[in-house]
């Protein structure tokens, strides 16, 4: 529009100033003619009159001279005559003009000592006059007086000022009509095919279909070579989309995703690259038992989701030592093969020191960001200490991650979770041609929420360094563009999901982390899932016809007070059950050195025993709450057997607790109640959704899953079984890589 406007001012002004110069010149030139008109005219008239004036001036009959002036004188123009002696005194006039003979008195000598005609032009009354005044002679060739012609020549003014008002006119039509054609023209010629290509490029990129019509209706001289250049773009990104979109049909097409087949996936996509997975939680730690090293896998859902991928890519994965055994069975690299007892992948452990891990991991990670991200109205608590050490561990993982990655070219790297929000840009600072993906397993709460943070910019700047940054679920995605946008100056695609930021672009996608399909069980060599729920019971020390589980880090985001809460109602409510029904709650302390934490264990410990006292009868008790670190082998038959398992979290980014047991869950015969905040909510519609504020509902949710019809049960878990098995995390990582190696 601009350069529209300044077009057309342009060329208004310079048909203005041309316009303008024309007119002058027209009006000089008539002027000219006009003057010279009536000069003309004015000599003839006083050419007659002199004739009759000479002898009427000589006999000095001044009575008839005046009386000839004023009939002469009564022409078209001519305003007034008169007519003086050689002295310069008036002799006749006519009566209009003869107070005006004082005012001619020079020229009129003039006249009569030079012997030659003398004009000039006066205001008279406001009246332009042409006043023209000649020397006579009588009969013997002396002068013997002038005589002057009074001429209106207001006319040539008149006739001049409407060459202008006709001009003018002539020019407003013209600039009208300017404006009108440059608008035209521009319209056709320029915004027109602009606008064109335009949709054209943006279909283009959206892949549709009718690209290839438009390039035929552009029809532009101006934008050939551009077409031109687009058409080969076009070309190409087409080609690129096709094989996208294939590689994503394949992947969605073929059937079950497995260890096998992610690794042919991964060998054809990487060739003999590793891949390079950034914690701070290892998938292994090693710790001292009765004086021997032995080594335990931590709970959580990041381990239980990438060690199956590790396993099957044979990559590199830098976590934090923090097992008590760690550094004696690390090489001079601080690297080990892993599993231990089924070496598959490379463990390097980064050691940090005591204050490190207070500042960075309990401090910053886990009293900040942590209740920060998760809303559980747990207040954050930041400290600049904290942020120091926050900033002081990322810096450390980069410069161990730099080392990995030295002689590689355009590694791969996967940073996990919310511990290393500022690592993706320390990475990329180094080495941009490095592809840096983050996955953050956490919730993304709103701008307002996450804007409590007072190093906001500084982590969002951090995350942006990444390719790709990815959620659990679209929602999170969203908050995350709805927050850069809040606190960063940057450029969002809300189509594509990117952020474009000092000339990098960030991708966010959702990709709803899983489990692997080993966890569902092969019924051979099973018992009956009575039987099994029996003999848990059985070493559990009590007895019951129904059994349900619970499995937690012990952390209050899993809503574990809530769900005792729950149980307890539903006894007192259906005490049909009392007897009846025995819940088994495995629970692993966790970040025990942060005090809130500490108390929650206590609190779920005493809660526990304020129920069973309340309840327990002399060979029954409603919970069984086994305090502990417990493997995956342990809680599996749990997972079997039970009826129904509780997941309650308050806000949770996935919960992988939940697809564990729709997995593993024997005959198909159990039932999962699952809080409406999970991130697995979104999946596992066949669940009994809950909110787990609501103590009531919950109770009602546990009887309904105690009482369900068997089929209804069924049919429930073949459902979410399927789903489960058909996302997995074979799926989850293939869709990460394919997308990372797009990019
Ligand atoms: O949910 C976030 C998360 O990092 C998970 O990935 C993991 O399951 C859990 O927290 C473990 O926490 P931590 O490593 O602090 O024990």
């Amino acid at each position: 529009m601009k350069i529209t406007l300044r077009l057309i001012v342009s060329l208004i002004i310079i048909v203005a100033l041309v316009a303008i110069g024309f007119s002058y010149y027209q009006v000089k030139i008539e002027r000219q003619r006009l003057v010279g008109e009536l000069e003309r005219r004015t000599i003839l008239l006083s050419e007659s009159l002199e004739e009759s004036v000479i002898p009427l001036a000589q006999s000095k009959s001044f009575i008839k001279l005046n009386r000839f002036v004023e009939r002469f004188g009564n022409r078209e123009r001519l305003l007034g005559i008169i007519i003086n002696n050689i002295h310069g005194e008036a002799i006749a006039s006519t009566k209009a003009i003869s107070g005006y003979a004082p005012l001619i008195l020079p020229q009129v000598l003039n006249s009569i000592s030079e012997k030659r005609a003398i004009h000039s032009f006066k205001k008279i009354d406001i009246k332009e006059v042409f006043i023209y005044t000649k020397s006579f002679e009588d009969e013997e060739g002396n002068i013997a007086g002038a005589l002057s012609l009074f001429q209106d020549a207001s006319f040539i003014d008149v006739r001049l000022s409407e060459i202008w008002k006709y001009n003018f006119i002539r020019l407003v039509i013209l600039s009208i009509v300017i404006v009108v054609i440059t608008l035209l023209v521009i319209r056709w010629s320029i915004t027109g095919p602009i606008a064109q290509i335009a949709e054209w490029i943006r279909d283009m990129r959206l892949g549709n279909e009718k690209v290839k019509k438009k390039t035929k209706t552009i029809n532009s001289d101006v934008f050939a070579p551009l077409i031109k250049e687009i058409n080969h773009l076009a070309k190409t990104l087409t080609l690129a989309q096709k094989s996208v979109e294939e590689e994503r049909i394949r992947l969605d097409a073929e059937s079950l995703w497995n260890a096998d087949k992610l690794k042919a996936y991964i060998s054809e996509k990487l060739g003999d690259k590793k891949l390079f997975v950034i914690s701070n939680r290892e998938p292994y730690l090693h710790l001292k038992e009765e004086g021997k090293i032995k080594f335990a896998v931590p709970p959580g859902g990041l381990v239980t989701a990438l060690d199956p991928v590790m396993r099957v890519c044979d990559g590199v994965w830098i976590a934090h030592g923090s097992g008590e055994a760690d550094r004696l069975v690390v090489d001079e690299r601080n690297k080990i093969r892993v599993p231990p007892d089924n070496p598959s992948y490379t463990l390097k452990r980064v050691w940090l020191t005591k204050e490190e891990e207070n500042g960075y991991y309990y401090g910053f990670a886990n009293e900040g960001i942590w209740p920060l991200c998760h809303i559980t109205h747990e207040r954050p608590i930041f400290r600049l200490d904290d942020w120091t050490y926050y900033q002081k561990v990322n810096e450390k993982f980069g410069l161990a991650i730099l080392e990995e990655i030295e002689d590689i070219e355009s590694p791969l790297i996967l940073v996990q979770d919310y511990h290393f929000a500022l690592l993706p840009y320390l990475i990329k600072e180094k080495r941009s041609d490095a592809k840096v993906a983050i996955f953050w397993h956490i919730p993304w709460p709103n701008p307002e929420t996450y804007g409590i943070c007072p190093w906001v910019r500084e982590m969002l700047i951090g995350m942006l360094g990444a390719d790709l940054i990815g959620f659990h679920i679209q929602l999170y995605c969203n908050n995350f563009l709805d927050t850069v946008d809040r606190f960063l100056e940057s450029k969002i695609d809300w189509e594509q999901f990117s952020i474009s930021r000092k000339g990098h672009i960030s991708y966010v996608k959702p990709f709803p982390i899983s489990i692997s399909p080993e966890f569902s069980v092969n019924n051979n060599n099973i018992p009956s899932k009575d039987a099994l729920k029996e003999s848990l019971l059985k070493e559990m020390d009590t007895n019951a016809s129904y059994m349900g589980v619970g499995v937690d880090r012990i952390d209050y985001t899993k809503g574990i007070l809530e769900r005792f809460r729950a149980i307890e109602r539903f006894f007192e409510k259906y005490p049909q059950f009392i007897e009846r029904f025995v819940f088994i709650e495995f629970g692993a302390p966790s970040r025990t050195h942060i005090k809130r934490y500490r108390e929650l264990l206590a609190q779920t410990e005493e809660m526990a025993d304020n129920i069973n006292w309340r309840f327990q009868t002399k060979n029954w008790k409603p919970i069984v709450f086994l305090k502990g670190n417990h493997s995956h082998e342990r809680i599996m038959p749990f997972y079997m057997a039970a009826d129904m398992c509780m997941v309650t979290s308050l806000h949770d980014g996935m919960n992988l607790v939940a697809k564990e047991y729709v997995a593993s869950c024997l005959e198909d015969s159990g039932v999962l109640i699952l809080s409406q905040f999970t991130g697995a909510s979104r999946e596992l519609k066949d669940a009994l959704i809950v909110n787990p504020y609501d103590i009531e509902s919950m109770a009602d949710a546990i009887y309904l899953a105690l009482t369900m019809d068997e089929e209804e049960k069924k049919t429930r878990m073949k459902k979410m079984k399927e789903n489960i098995m058909d996302n997995n995390i074979y799926r989850w990582a293939a869709n990460l890589i394919t997308e990372l190696t797009r990019l």
